[in-house]
């Protein structure tokens, strides 16, 4: 399935199975992923993607929240969807998950009214990032929307500071279109509308923002 090189989780394939434990205590990732949830004000019936779900928690938390909504996860690795379709299992909920080529997205354009993606570009060179960003703009339905969870430029020189463990850890490539805030021109420049950093936290490793656009 997966042809292309990716970034796993925790950068070491030997981690992903600690991945929910070490994300747990090293980020407010309950916050974050709360966030995005409440941001993208998610309705009965409302199509929505997860780009790079991992093992799911931001699937899982999105449905419990609003279980009428249909929603699809979707990630590069098979070893971490295998643990996702574990944890949706055993929340006997109905999540669909899929593995896809690293290119092209297994969606029908305008497939999704809402996309989400918690921790996701920063893995993507900036390259990756525009062909990703252009297959979620197909996929996104008129008037829909995206919501990105990532590291961004932070005005904090400490918080910028911090930023560099990750960039050490995930690369520097990967991880530079983040350090220089370029997350909402890039989206721009696919066709997004109106993007913006609607809410920021801070981190022991950098800034993380919410930036929302539009699909017009
Ligand atoms: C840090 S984890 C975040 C997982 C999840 N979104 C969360 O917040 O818990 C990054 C995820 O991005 C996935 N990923 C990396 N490159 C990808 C790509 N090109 N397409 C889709 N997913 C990718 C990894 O497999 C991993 O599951």
């Amino acid at each position: 399935m997966s042809e292309v090189k990716f970034v796993s989780a925790l950068r070491f394939r030997w981690l992903t199975p600690m991945y929910d434990f070490l994300v747990g205590i090293t980020m407010p990732e309950a916050s974050i992923k709360q966030s995005l949830i409440n941001i993208s004000y998610l309705t009965d019936k409302t199509s929505v993607l997860d780009f790079g779900c991992g093992t799911a928690t931001l699937t899982i938390m999105a449905k419990e929240h609003r279980p009428g909504i249909n929603i699809t996860g979707i990630d590069i690795d098979k070893a971490i969807l295998n643990k996702a379709t574990e944890k949706i299992k055993q929340k006997k909920l109905d999540i669909k998950l899929t593995g896809y080529n690293g290119e092209t997205l297994p969606f029908d354009d305008g497939s999704f009214d809402r996309i989400l993606s918690c921790l996701v570009f920063h893995h993507l060179e900036t390259s990756v990032k525009q062909k990703i960003l252009a297959e979620l703009f197909r996929v996104t339905q008129n008037g829909g929307q995206l919501f990105i969870a990532d590291f961004g430029r932070s005005e904090s020189w400490l918080q910028r500071l911090l930023f560099n463990t990750i960039r050490g850890l995930d690369g520097y490539k990967p991880t530079s279109a983040n350090a220089k805030g370029l997350m909402p021109l890039l989206m721009h420049e696919v066709g997004f509308k109106n993007a913006a950093i609607r809410k920021k936290f801070k981190t022991i490793f950098g800034e993380v923002q919410i930036i929302n656009a539009t699909k017009q």
